[in-house]
C-alpha cells in the first residue's frame, strides 16, 4: 500500500485518482468545470487564450541608474520581451530621495533609483510609452510613479487614454509579508482608492493594483494561504472603493493579481484554477458585479525566487522551466522566469537573456498555446482545485471572522499563519525530508566560480549630484505651493493625485511628495504581536 502524501496545502494527494473521486461524480464535471472565458473561469479568463495571444514575456529589471536601466530595457525589449516591468531600489519604494541619509546603501541596488521627472525621462528614453505596456512594481509611493509615468508619457505626445501597464500598489501585503510600507492602513487604503478614481478618468487602460500572493509565497506561505491571502486583500480593496463612493464595475475591471509559481507544478495548475473560480463567485455574490471583466482574475506570475540554489546555480534553469510550465498550464496573462544566477546576485545580461529564452521556447517551440487549459477534466488536477479551493476559502473564512484583512493584519494572523508554514518547510529541508537537489543531496564538494554582477558604488554619488542641479535649475515657490496643496488635500477628501501630479511636473521629487504625505498622515507601526 503506497502511504499518501501531503500536497503543499496540507491536504492529501492520492497516489490515484479516479472517477469516484471527482466531486459530484464525473458526469457532472464537464458543467462544473465550464468553459474558458466563461463564468466563474476555472479554466481561464478568455475563450481562446494562448491560441489567440500567447501570454506576455514581462521580465522584472531595474538597478543602478536610469541610464543603466534604460540600457537592459532596450536589451530586453530587442531580445524579444513582450512587456516592461520596472524594478525600483528601496529608497524610492520607501518614498525616499537617494541623498537622504537613510538611503545610504541601497540607491540603485535591488532597483533603479528614481527621485525626479527627470530620471524617469532617462529611464524611458527612446521607449515611446504609447505603444509598450510597462509593469512598476510600487507601492507606498504608486501614486508617485504612475504620475510621473504619466507626465513623460504627456511629453513624447501620447494621453493618458493611450497608456497600458500595472502599477503594482498593494500595501496590505506590504504590511505582511515584504515591507516597503509607509503610511497606516487607513491613508494606504485611501490613496489606492484615489489611484482607482484617477485611473478611471485619465488612465482607462491602466491596470491600477497588481494584488499579490507572491511576496507572501516568498515568505513560506503555502499556495491555499497564497490565494487565500491575497483574495481577502483583494476583497478589502474592493470595499474600500465601493466606501469611497465607486460603484463596483468603474474599477474592478482594472484590478489585476500577481501569483508565485513553485516546482509543485500539479498543484499550482489547481491553485490559478481555484483562484479564478473563487474571485469570480466573490465579485459577483458579494459586489453585485455585472461587467464580466469585473469577474475576471487576471494575474502575472513570477516563478519561485526562494526555490532557487546558490549551489549549482544551473539546475536553477531546470527549476524555473517546471516552475514556468505550472504558470502557462494556469493560465497567467503575464509571465517573468527568474534568472538562473538570481540566488546569488542581481541576473547577469546572460541568465536574465536565458531566463527570456526559456520562455520563448515554451511560447513558440511547443504546443503549449495550441490548446486551452489541458488539465481540463484531469481526474488529479480537478480534485486537487476543489482540495485547494475548499483550504483557501476555510482560511477566508478565518480572516472575515477577525473582521477582514486590515484587522486580521493588525491582530498578526496572516504573518503568524506563514511564518508557521515557514517554519515547517525549513525543518523539512533540514532534515533531508524535502529534497533540494544540490543543497541537502547531490552536492558538490567544490562549486565553480561565478562572476556576479556588480553595482557600482558610485550611484550614490551620481544621484545626490543630480538632485543638487535639479533643486538647483527648478521654481522653488512652484514646488512649495504643490505641496502645500498636496497636504491641504490630504487633510480634507480631494483626490490627492491632482495637486501631487502638478508637484512633480515641477520637478519636485519622490521623497519631498512622500514626506508631505508623511507630515498629515504619519508612519505605519506593526504590531508587537510577537
Ligand atoms: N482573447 C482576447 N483578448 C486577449 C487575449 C485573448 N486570448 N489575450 C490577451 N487579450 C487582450 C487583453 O484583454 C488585454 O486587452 P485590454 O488591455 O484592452 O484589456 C490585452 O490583450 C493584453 O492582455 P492582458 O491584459 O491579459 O496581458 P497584460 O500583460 O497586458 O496584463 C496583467 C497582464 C496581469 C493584467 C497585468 O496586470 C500585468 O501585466 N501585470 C504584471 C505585473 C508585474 O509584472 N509585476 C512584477 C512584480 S515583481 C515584484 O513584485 C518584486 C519582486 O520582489 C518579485
Amino acid at each position: 500500500m503506497v502511504e499518501p502524501r501531503r500536497a503543499e496545502s496540507g491536504f492529501e494527494v492520492k497516489p490515484v485518482y479516479g472517477p469516484d473521486d471527482v466531486r459530484g461524480g464525473p458526469e457532472g464535471l464537464a458543467e462544473r468545470v465550464g468553459e474558458p472565458g466563461e463564468y466563474p473561469f476555472t479554466r481561464g479568463v478568455y475563450p481562446t487564450m494562448y491560441t489567440q495571444r500567447p501570454w506576455t514575456m514581462r521580465q522584472y529589471a531595474g538597478f543602478g541608474t536610469a541610464t543603466e536601466s534604460n540600457a537592459r530595457y532596450h536589451q530586453l525589449l530587442e531580445a524579444g520581451q513582450t512587456g516592461l516591468s520596472v524594478a525600483f531600489d528601496l529608497p524610492t519604494q520607501m518614498g525616499y530621495d537617494s541623498d537622504e541619509p537613510i538611503a545610504h546603501g541601497e540607491v540603485g541596488k535591488v532597483g533603479v533609483a528614481i527621485d525626479s521627472i527627470e530620471d524617469m525621462r532617462t529611464l524611458f528614453n527612446g521607449i515611446p510609452l504609447g505603444e509598450v505596456s510597462t509593469s512598476m512594481t510600487i507601492n507606498s509611493p504608486a501614486s508617485v510613479l504612475l504620475l510621473l509615468y504619466q507626465l513623460v508619457a504627456e511629453e513624447q505626445g501620447f494621453s493618458g487614454r493611450q497608456l497600458t501597464g500595472t502599477i503594482q500598489n498593494d500595501v496590505l501585503k506590504e504590511y505582511i509579508a515584504r515591507g516597503t510600507y509607509i503610511y497606516p492602513p487607513v491613508h494606504s487604503l485611501r490613496l489606492i482608492t484615489d489611484i482607482f478614481a484617477y485611473c478611471k478618468d485619465h488612465l482607462p487602460r491602466w491596470n491600477t493594483i497588481s494584488i499579490s500572493g507572491y511576496h507572501m509565497a516568498e515568505a513560506g506561505a503555502n499556495p491555499a494561504q497564497e490565494i487565500a491571502f491575497t483574495l481577502a486583500n483583494g476583497v478589502e480593496y474592493v470595499r474600500a472603493a465601493v466606501r469611497a463612493g465607486l460603484a463596483v464595475d468603474e474599477f474592478a475591471p482594472r484590478l489585476a493579481f500577481f501569483f508565485v509559481a513553485r516546482t509543485s507544478l500539479l498543484e499550482e495548475v489547481a491553485k490559478f484554477r481555484a483562484a479564478r473560480r473563487i474571485w469570480a463567485r466573490l465579485m459577483k455574490d458579494e459586489f453585485g458585479a455585472q461587467n464580466p471583466k469585473s469577474l475576471m482574475l487576471r494575474f502575472h506570475t513570477q516563478t519561485a525566487g526562494v526555490q532557487l540554489t546558490a549551489q549549482q546555480p544551473e539546475v536553477n534553469l531546470i527549476r524555473v522551466t517546471v516552475q514556468a510550465l505550472a504558470a502557462i498550464f494556469g493560465g497567467t496573462q503575464s509571465l517573468h522566469t527568474n534568472s538562473y544566477d538570481e540566488a546569488i546576485a542581481l541576473p547577469t545580461e546572460k541568465a536574465a537573456r536565458l531566463a527570456l529564452r526559456t520562455q520563448q521556447v515554451l511560447g513558440y517551440e511547443t504546443d503549449l498555446t495550441k490548446t486551452v487549459d489541458p488539465f481540463a477534466g484531469s481526474y488529479a488536477v480537478e480534485c486537487m482545485t476543489d482540495e485547494v479551493e475548499a483550504t483557501a476559502l476555510e482560511l477566508m473564512a478565518k480572516i472575515e471572522e477577525r473582521g477582514g484583512a486590515v484587522r486580521a493584519i493588525e491582530q498578526g494572523f496572516q504573518k503568524s499563519e506563514i511564518e508557521r508554514t515557514a517554519y515547517g518547510t525549513a525543518k523539512e529541508i533540514d532534515s533531508g525530508e524535502r529534497i533540494v537537489v544540490g543543497l541537502n543531496r547531490y552536492n558538490l564538494d567544490t562549486e565553480e566560480p561565478y562572476d556576479p554582477l556588480r553595482v557600482d558604488p558610485a550611484i550614490e554619488q551620481q544621484q545626490a549630484e543630480r538632485l543638487a542641479k535639479l533643486r538647483a535649475s527648478r521654481s522653488t515657490g512652484e514646488v512649495t505651493s504643490a505641496l502645500d496643496e498636496l497636504r491641504r488635500a490630504a487633510e480634507g477628501r480631494d483626490n490627492v493625485l491632482h495637486p501631487m501630479k502638478r508637484a512633480l511636473a515641477a520637478s519636485a521629487t519622490v521623497g519631498e511628495v512622500c514626506h508631505a504625505l508623511r507630515d498629515v498622515w504619519g508612519t505605519y507601526v506593526p504590531p508587537d504581536t510577537f
